[in-house]
């Protein structure tokens, strides 16, 4: 049989990591910076997290939603205290298009609406309503049309209160910083209008952070920088540091009932303890510091190079804006310097690395950076 060929692929055997760096099969070094997409938070094979994996293994790995599973409620009470949303609730589910599937459902069941707001240059994933809100009509299936979204120009404050004009809206969600997007700050009082437009009209505020939370930014959700707060935060990504878990969190305000939503898989003993693993890790080894210390050294740094044409991000979220005659540095930064990195239409170079990267990494990246650019 053959794989659905739907990658396109770098011709690489990735086979070991530790920290942030990963080993091929011939045993070449890389940098990543890559994270295997913004998902490796807290480094590759961290010990506290191997160990808690392997300990929960030879427990139990998995029984269903049926039972009690006190990891839950650990999980609950840790994520509230790490990310300052104590009275928040919690339901697990195991991918970010998940997350945000059971947020938009959740927000039409809280107010009985249909319409949701999504903005330009937005990715929220690729199940159907997720995929309906993704602002990329080629992996919109014709069954995932619908008339229930309508698309608002980035940070168009006027377009958005336009929109809420005739009260049917359920929900508006928007990342706090646009990943696929190129990385995309999104402004303070664009999310602040988001909030007392919803507030006005009894709509659903839902913050997706499934690339920009949990930490990466400096802040645990990077909508925090605006001083408000979401109805409901999704996450995955860095959650389980390469185990899938996703989630979301829901406002004390929401209330719910049996049966409203469901996973088989969602919250297992094994997902619980890898997200237990990487939540005790950022706050033992202050991971949200170090990533708005490095990740500001980054920016600034970034900024130093005359050939960038705009640096974008917050903490070790960075999009290195470059222009479309410099098409071969992400390419050459893998290839020539063994570093991996992500990268955004048309030519962005996306940072998106362990939030445990050292200075030092950073330099390595810098110089390599420099050489490439030199010789573009
Ligand atoms: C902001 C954002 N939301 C949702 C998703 C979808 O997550 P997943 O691929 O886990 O379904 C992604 C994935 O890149 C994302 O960046």
């Amino acid at each position: 049989m053959n794989l659905f060929d739907v990658y396109p692929i770098n011709p690489i055997n990735i086979v070991k990591g530790i920290g942030s760096l990963v080993y091929d099969d011939k045993g070449t070094e890389y940098l990543d910076l890559y994270g295997g997409h913004a998902v490796i938070s807290i480094g590759h094979t961290h010990p506290h997290y191997v160990k808690r994996l392997e300990d929960q293994l030879h427990q139990i790995g998995f029984y269903s939603n049926s039972i009690e599973i006190p990891l839950q409620k650990q999980l609950a009470e840790k994520l509230g205290k790490v990310s300052g949303k104590e009275d928040y609730q919690l339901f697990l589910c195991n991918s970010g298009a998940e997350a945000n599937e059971n947020a938009l459902k959740l927000a039409s069941f809280y107010n009985g609406k249909k319409k949701v707001i999504a903005f330009t240059g937005a990715f929220h994933g690729r199940t159907s309503l997720a995929v309906a809100v993704t602002d990329n009509p080629k992996i919109v299936a014709p069954v995932n049309e619908t008339d229930n979204v309508i698309f608002l120009q980035w940070a168009d404050e006027t377009a958005l209160e336009q929109a809420f004009a005739d009260n049917e809206i359920s929900s508006v969600i928007v990342e706090g910083i646009q990943g696929v997007g190129g990385i995309q700050v999104a402004p303070n009082p664009f999310l602040q209008k988001i909030r007392t437009l919803c507030d006005e009209h009894n709509a659903v505020f839902i913050a997706d952070s499934v690339q920009c939370g949990y930490g990466r930014t400096g802040k645990f959700y990077s909508h925090d920088f605006a001083g408000i707060n979401a109805d409901i935060y999704s996450m995955a990504k860095g959650m389980g540091n390469g185990f899938p878990v996703g989630g979301i969190i829901i406002s004390p305000k929401i209330k719910p009932w049996y049966g409203e939503l469901g996973t088989t898989f969602g919250g297992n003993h094994l997902a619980c303890a890898a997200a237990l693993a990487v939540l005790e890790t950022i706050e033992q080894d202050n991971l949200m510091q170090n990533a708005a210390e490095v990740g500001g050294y980054l920016i600034e740094e970034l900024k130093k190079f005359d050939k960038v044409k705009e640096v974008r991000g917050r903490g070790l979220m960075i999009g290195i804006d470059l222009s479309t005659e410099l098409p071969n540095v992400k390419k050459d930064l893998l290839f020539k310097h063994q570093i991996f990195t992500g990268e955004a239409k048309p030519n962005v170079v996306r940072l998106l690395p362990a939030l445990n990267l050292t200075k030092a990494y950073a330099d390595r990246f810098l110089e390599a950076f420099d050489t490439t650019l030199k010789n573009s």
